[in-house]
């Protein structure tokens, strides 16, 4: 399966293979190759993504990247497309200039190659990363830098946390591998959250990264923030009142510690500390109250804020003996090797 996304400012391209079962929980998607073109140097600028200059950009790289993935198979190039058996691509959601690039391009190929095509939901994408493994392949070309991800042995019922830039929801998936809603935030995605805060304390695009970062150096006491609906009896999220909540406690000590100047370099660290707390706090409090009422036999974490490793090392602490999987963080961003899992396997999120 050849595999393209372009739903906001990654011009990703993978091509990878549905691997048989050996056993119950078995099934995975070997990555053959996966490429990713951030456009976050070109987004800094402007501080966060205007749709019609993503989607230029797209345009500018988008057959330079499939190339490549078709190139890095390890296979000769007329071997590996002769042996694709279809094209994804995500269609929904995400920015629409963006979205049709890639869908474009998709359709192009399937017209050129006689391939299907294949159209994947973004999120289908994010939970898919959980069944991908780059065991036996060697990505030594990534930087020097090879981490294989294992084949993960799946138990069901599974919980999953799907917290990204554009999504905060939790699932509960079958062995039917059939997915349920249970909840998702009511306004701001956590991603969302983290990159307005950072852009809050002057940090630069992508903020959550960043923000993170900073807070390695803060005290996640010193401010005192809300822990929106952390006690609210379901499965729902809110992020946009922690946002607001930042906002007033650094006007407070603009005005009352730097006459309206800005705040020292720790004081920053602290509300990024702080900040990050509040979210990681919410996300692992309704996630493992989530797990324990359905009676999970494991928990998985994806989406980018999945990156962010106090929420690993917190959620990993507060599960106990639930076991926690959580894709290596270059398929928990976006990436295009996800979207063919998901196409592979038949992930359909329910609408
Ligand atoms: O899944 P993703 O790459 O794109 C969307 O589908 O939205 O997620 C991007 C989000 C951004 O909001 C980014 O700030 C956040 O993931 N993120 C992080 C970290 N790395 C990425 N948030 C907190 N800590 C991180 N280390
Ligand atoms: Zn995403």
């Amino acid at each position: 399966m050849l595999a393209i996304e372009t739903s906001c400012d990654e011009t990703a391209a993978a091509v990878v293979e549905g691997l048989p079962e050996r056993g119950p929980g078995s099934g995975s998607v070997r990555v053959l190759s996966s490429v990713v073109a951030s456009q976050a140097d070109l987004h800094a600028q402007t501080k966060g993504v205007v749709p019609e200059i993503a989607a230029r950009a797209h345009v500018e790289v988008m057959t330079q990247i499939v190339e490549e993935a078709i190139n890095r198979t390890g296979e000769s190039r007329q071997k590996t497309v002769g042996a694709l058996d279809a094209v994804a691509v995500t269609t929904e959601p995400g920015l629409k200039p963006a979205l049709v690039i890639g869908e474009t391009a998709a359709r192009a190929l399937c017209a050129a190659w006689g391939k299907p095509f294949i159209p994947v939901h973004h999120i289908a994408g994010h939970i898919a990363a959980a069944w991908l493994t780059t065991k036996a392949i060697g990505h030594r070309h990534e930087g020097g830098e090879f981490l294989e991800q294992e084949e993960i042995i799946h138990q069901f019922p599974i919980i999953i946390l799907v917290a990204s830039g554009g999504h905060t929801q939790l699932y509960r998936m079958d062995e039917n591998l059939r997915l349920q809603l249970l909840g998702q935030t009511r306004d701001d995605a956590a991603g969302e959250a983290f990159d307005k805060i950072a852009r809050l304390l002057g940090l630069p695009y992508p903020g959550g990264p960043a923000l993170a970062t900073l807070a390695e150096r803060g005290d996640a006491r010193a401010v005192k923030l809300p822990r929106p609906m952390i006690h609210s009896g379901n499965d729902d999220f809110s992020f946009s009142g922690l946002k607001t909540a930042v906002l007033y406690a650094l006007r407070d000590k603009g005005r009352t510690e730097n006459g309206g100047q800005g705040i020292s370099h720790q004081e920053r660290a602290n509300f990024a500390a702080s900040a990050e707390e509040a979210i990681v706090d919410v996300l692992v409090a309704k996630t493992v109250r989530a797990a324990a009422r359905e009676g999970a036999a494991q928990v998985i974490l994806t989406g980018g804020v999945a990156a962010n490793a106090r929420l690993r090392a917190r959620l990993r602490e507060a599960l106990g003996p639930i076991p926690l999987v959580v894709p290596q963080p270059r398929f928990c961003t976006d990436n295009a090797a996800m979207i063919g899992a998901a196409a592979l396997l038949g992930f359909r999120v329910p609408q």
